[in-house]
């Protein structure tokens, strides 16, 4: 048994981390270090309904204060980890101090990717990944307002939508040829593309931004050959792993910190967990996950293995997102040789793209079809095998379905 767990990171893979420990019976010391204000968050409400304006600060937080008291956990926050010794099993802080651990976990997270064109540091240009992000975008963030938004993937569409609904100017930019392009099938890129459209985003698909414009500020954005005014830029265009203290001593990286389907990194001490790693998916492919899911649920095999009773980590991913009235819900990972099956009519609003691999369900995307998505999750996790015209068939209920 470890006397002293020390975890990097005070996110969603940190707490869950804590939580595992104490459930598995360990009762040794943690130290759980943030270099944020604030204790662990959920960031999917972020650029949703916290930049809406309609979910209060405190709702963010994953657990109450007294969580931490209770579970026996000490919480450093506004502290940064500098090195990791793991000759010496020590990490130094940025205040000096340093901590002793027997098994160390990293969860430090991912931090926004960054354009370096000509113009990028002039003020007014945002990016969306803390609390701190999002309070500084709100002052800023009003009807009328032109933004011009870099990215159309999660975060850029999620912006658009809220900024649609706030009555802001919104155009956005996108170097593919569509919408979430990283995430999605064709159709529901379409879909989205269409349902932004109405709501009056301009988009400009297959458009490499060349510069910021302005003076003192921001003032509009050079994209495709044309200057567009802009009074606000946002960009999200993915994020990176932050996986500098792993690489610095010496542990296998590559776009993340490498570790096993135990979670546990090269050196039997240390072990990582979210969306700082890397790891040999279920489907036998090396992946980085961006999702909730895989923060909590590597968290979990993370707690068990450094307690020695390891399990290996299979679960099915889930993603989600939500665009004005639309639930986007995405669960297991699609490749471009899948056959789509597309159930229920877009037009409606309410439909799902199943993938089928070797006629088993191997993802689904399923827009404000919570069924599909349930139901379509499960069937991923048994590999269930089904004929695409049965999927396609709307009258048969998604539960007579996956029944066989
Ligand atoms: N100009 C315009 N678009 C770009 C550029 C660029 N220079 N570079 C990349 N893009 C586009 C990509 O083609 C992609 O569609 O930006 C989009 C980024 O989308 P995501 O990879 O989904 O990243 P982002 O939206 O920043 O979200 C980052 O935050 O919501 C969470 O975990 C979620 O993984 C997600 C993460």
């Amino acid at each position: 048994m470890p006397e002293q767990i020390v975890i990097i990171g005070a996110g969603q893979a940190g707490v869950q981390a804590v939580q595992s420990l104490r459930a598995e019976g360990y009762t040794g010391a943690i130290t759980m270090i943030g270099d944020e204000a604030y204790p662990p968050y959920q960031r999917p409400p972020l650029s949703k309904a916290y930049l809406l304006g309609s979910f209060a600060r405190e709702r963010l937080f994953l657990k109450p204060d007294a969580f931490y008291r209770e579970a026996g956990c000490e919480l450093i926050l506004n502290t940064a980890v500098t090195a990791i010794d793991r000759a010496a099993k020590k990490v130094a802080l940025n205040d000096g101090r340093t901590l002793a651990y027997d098994k160390l976990l990293l969860a430090t997270g991912t931090r926004v990717r960054k354009l370096s064109c000509p113009g990028a540091g002039l003020p007014g240009i945002h990016h969306l990944r803390d609390i701190a992000d999002v309070d500084g975008l709100q002052d800023v963030f009003k009807a009328g307002t032109r933004i011009a938004i870099v990215g159309g993937g999660y975060i850029g569409l999620e912006v658009a939508a809220v900024g649609a609904k706030r009555g802001l100017d919104v155009t956005v930019f996108e170097t593919a040829d569509r919408l979430m392009a990283r995430a999605v099938s064709k159709p529901v890129s379409e879909f989205f593309a269409d349902e932004h459209a109405k709501a009056g985003v301009k988009l400009n698909l297959s458009t490499s931004v060349e510069a910021f414009e302005g003076k003192e500020k921001i003032e509009g954005i050079r994209a495709g050959g044309k200057v567009c005014p802009a009074d606000l830029v946002l960009v999200g265009i993915g994020v990176v792993p932050n996986d500098m203290l792993a690489r610095e001593s010496g542990l296998p990286f590559q776009d993340g910190i490498i570790v096993d389907q135990n979670a546990m990194t090269a050196d039997p001490s240390v072990f990582a967990a979210g969306d700082c790693t890397r790891h040999v998916g279920r489907e036998g492919v090396e992946i980085r996950l961006e999702c909730v899911q895989n923060a909590i649920d590597q968290a979990k095999h993370a707690a068990l293995a450094m307690l020695g009773r390891p399990k290996t980590y299979s679960e099915v991913p889930w993603f989600w997102s939500d665009q004005y009235d639309l639930k986007l819900q995405i669960a297991g990972l699609a490749r471009p040789t899948d056959q789509l099956v597309l159930r229920g009519d877009p037009a409606s609003r309410k439909f799902a793209v199943f993938h089928l691999r070797d006629g088993a369900v191997a993802a689904v995307e399923a827009v404000n079809a919570a069924p599909e998505y349930l139901i379509g999750r499960k069937m991923i996790a048994d590999g269930a095998k089904v004929a695409p015209e049965t999927l396609a068939d709307i009258s048969i209920p998604m539960k007579q379905i996956a029944q066989g």
